[in-house]
C-alpha cells in the first residue's frame, strides 16, 4: 500500500548506515511503488557537496548494496530524482535556513528527520530543528542506536529530545524489531492456539537466545571499543527478543499496548550485580583464529592503537523473568563476534514427558524444542519425537516439523529497514522503542557493567571461529542443558 507523500531528511546522510541500509531500503520501497510523488529524500551532513555529487554517491551505494537484477534503470533514475542534499552543521547555525527553505513547500507532508548520526548530536540536532522552525505537527524524529551508553546518558538524550517533541513523534529504532521472523514470533504466539497454553514455567524448561556473528569489529573498532557486546547487542536487540518471547498477550496489536507488555518484562528481569555476576555472566574477547578457513586477527589487533583492551566481544548470561508465568525458567542469552557461523535463533525447550512408558527400549526421549530461526535461513522448527520406521521394534528419533520461509514464501525478503522506514511514514510506533523501555533496559544493564568493572572481571580469551570461552558452555551445562545445535 502506498504511503502518503513525505520529506525524509537523513542526518548522517553520507554515513555508512545511510548508504548501506537506508537508501537501498527506500529504493526498494520506491521500486515497489510504495513511495508516492512528490516524496523527497534529503541527505544532510557537514560535508560540502552539491546535490549532483550526492546523487552520484547514492547511485554508487545502490549499485553496491542492491542486487543487480533489481536495479532497473528507470527505477534508479526515478529514485535519484527524489534525492537532494544540503550541507548543515549540527553545532552551528550553518545550513539550517537553507534546509528550511528547501522543504518549505512541503509543509503539509509527513516530515521525518532520521538521525543516523552519533548520539552525541541528538540533542543539538533536535534543538536546532526546533529553533529554526523546522518541526511541524506532522514531523517525526527517528533516533538510531546506540541510545546512550548507560542509563544516565540515555535519560539525557531522551530528556533533550522530549524538550522539543512529544513521545508520539519520536521513533527509536531497534532494527531487530523490523525483521520478518521477529514479527512472526508474535504471529506464532498470538495467531495460533497451540503454543500459548504451554508457554509458561509449567511446560517450558528453559529458553535460549543466540545472536552469533562471523564478522569482527573491523572498521567500527573506534565505536565498539567503548561499547562492547552487552551494550551493542544485549541491552537492545536481545532484550527485545526476550520481551517478545516472555510478554503477556497485549490487548491489541497497538503500539502502546505492545510496549506496555514489553516494559513489564524488562522491569521483571532479575537484577544481576556484584553478588551474582560471576555465576550468571561470562565475558569473552576473540583472539586470532580462523573463520571459514581464513585466518583473522585478534580483537586487540583491530584497534587503532593495538590493544590491550578489556572490552567484551562475546557475552553469555543467564537471565530470569520474575513473573508468575516465568519464575524459575532460565533464559540463556549469548552473542558474540567472530563465532563459527552467523546465526540468530530463539529456542524454547519444553519439559520432558513426566514418565516414559517405553522404558529403556525406545532410547532417550528428547524434550520437545521449538526453534525460531531469525537468520540466515529464516524459519520455524518444532522438534518432536517420532518412531523410527521399520519392523525392528520401538525406537525413537527426534525429527523437526520444518517451516522454511524460503521454501514456503517465494520472493524477496524485505530488509528490516524497509518495514521500519515505511512505519515511520505511516505513523505506526509499534515496532519502535518507547522511552521507558529503553531506560528500563539500561536499569538492568548498568549494574552488570558496573559489577564487571568493580570486580575486575576481564573478558576470557576465545579463539576466533569458536563458540566463545569455555565458561559459556559451563554456564548452561552446570544446569544440565546444552546450547542448541541444529542436528539437521
Ligand atoms: C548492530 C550492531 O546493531 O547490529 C552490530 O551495532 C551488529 O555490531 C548488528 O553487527 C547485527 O545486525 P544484523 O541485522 O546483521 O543481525
Amino acid at each position: 500500500v502506498a504511503v502518503e507523500p513525505f520529506d525524509l531528511i537523513v542526518f548522517g546522510g553520507t554515513g555508512d548506515l545511510a548508504y548501506r541500509k537506508l537508501f537501498p531500503s527506500l529504493f526498494r520501497r520506491d521500486h515497489d511503488s510504495q513511495l508516492t510523488d512528490p516524496s523527497r529524500i534529503i541527505g544532510v551532513s557537514r560535508r560540502d557537496m552539491d546535490a549532483k555529487e550526492f546523487k552520484a554517491s547514492v547511485k554508487h551505494a545502490l549499485e553496491t548494496f542492491v542486487p543487480k537484477e533489481e536495479l532497473e534503470k528507470k527505477a534508479v533514475s526515478r529514485f535519484l530524482d527524489r534525492i537532494d542534499y544540503v550541507a548543515v552543521d549540527a553545532l552551528t547555525d550553518e545550513g539550517w535556513d537553507e534546509l528550511k527553505s528547501r522543504i518549505a513547500d512541503g509543509l503539509d507532508r509527513v516530515r521525518a528527520f532520521y538521525l543516523a548520526t552519533s548520539p552525541d548530536l541528538f540533542d543539538a540536532i533536535t534543538h536546532q530543528l526546533s529553533k529554526h522552525g523546522l518541526l511541524t505537527p506532522k514531523s517525526r524524529v527517528v533516533l538510531e542506536k546506540p541510545l546512550g551508553h548507560d542509563l544516565a546518558s540515555a535519560q539525557e538524550i531522551n530528556s533533550a529530545v522530549a524538550d522539543v517533541l512529544p513521545e508520539s513523534q519520536i521513533y527509536r529504532i531497534d532494527h531487530y524489531l523490523g525483521k520478518e521472523t521477529v514479527q512472526n514470533l508474535m504471529a506464532l504466539r498470538f495467531a495460533n492456539v497451540l503454543f500459548e497454553p504451554v508457554w509458561d514455567s509449567a511446560h517450558v524448561d528453559h529458553v535460549q537466545i543466540t545472536v552469533a556473528e562471523k564478522v569482527g569489529v573491523e572498521a567500527r573498532a573506534g565505536y565498539y571499543d567503548h561499547s562492547g557486546a552487552l551494550r551493542d547487542m544485549v541491552q537492545n536487540h536481545i532484550l527485545q527478543l526476550l520481551c517478545l518471547v516472555a510478554m503477556e498477550p497485549p490487548s491489541a496489536m497497538q503500539a502502546d499496548a505492545l510496549r506496555d507488555e514489553k516494559l513489564k518484562v524488562l522491569r521483571a528481569l532479575k537484577p544481576i550485580d556484584e553478588g551474582n555476576i560471576r555465576t550468571l555472566t561470562v565475558r569473552g574477547q576473540y583472539r586470532a583464529g580462523a573463520i571459514d578457513g581464513k585466518s583473522v586477527p585478534a580483537y586487540a589487533d583491530e584497534l587503532e592503537d593495538k590493544g590491550p583492551s578489556s572490552t567484551e566481544t562475546f557475552v553469555a548470561l543467564k537471565a530470569e523473568v520474575r513473573t508468575w508465568r516465568w519464575a524459575g525458567v532460565p533464559f540463556y542469552l549469548r552473542t558474540g563476534k567472530r563465532l563459527p557461523s552467523r546465526v540468530s535463533e530463539i529456542v524454547i525447550q519444553f519439559k520432558p514427558v513426566p514418565l516414559s512408558i517405553f522404558g529403556s527400549a525406545g532410547g532417550f526421549l528428547a524434550p520437545n524444542r521449538l526453534v525460531i530461526r531469525l537468520q540466515p535461513d529464516e524459519g520455524v522448527k518444532l522438534f518432536l519425537m517420532i518412531k523410527d520406521p521399520g519392523p525392528g521394534g520401538l525406537r525413537f528419533r527426534e525429527v523437526p516439523l520444518n517451516l522454511s520461509f524460503a521454501d514456503t514464501f517465494k520472493g524477496p525478503n524485505p530488509d528490516a529497514y524497509e518495514r521500519l522506514l515505511m512505519d515511520v511514514i505511516r505513523g505506526n510506533q509499534a515496532l519502535f522503542m518507547r522511552r521507558d523501555e529503553v531506560e528500563a533496559a539500561w536499569v538492568w544493564a548498568d549494574p552488570i557493567l558496573e559489577a564487571w568493572s568493580r570486580m575486575g572481571q576481564e573478558p576470557a580469551g576465545y579463539t576466533a571461529g569458536t563458540w566463545g570461552p569455555s565458561a559459556a558452555v559451563a554456564l548452561i551445562e552446570r544446569d544440565g542443558f546444552t546450547w542448541h545445535e541444529d542436528p539437521a
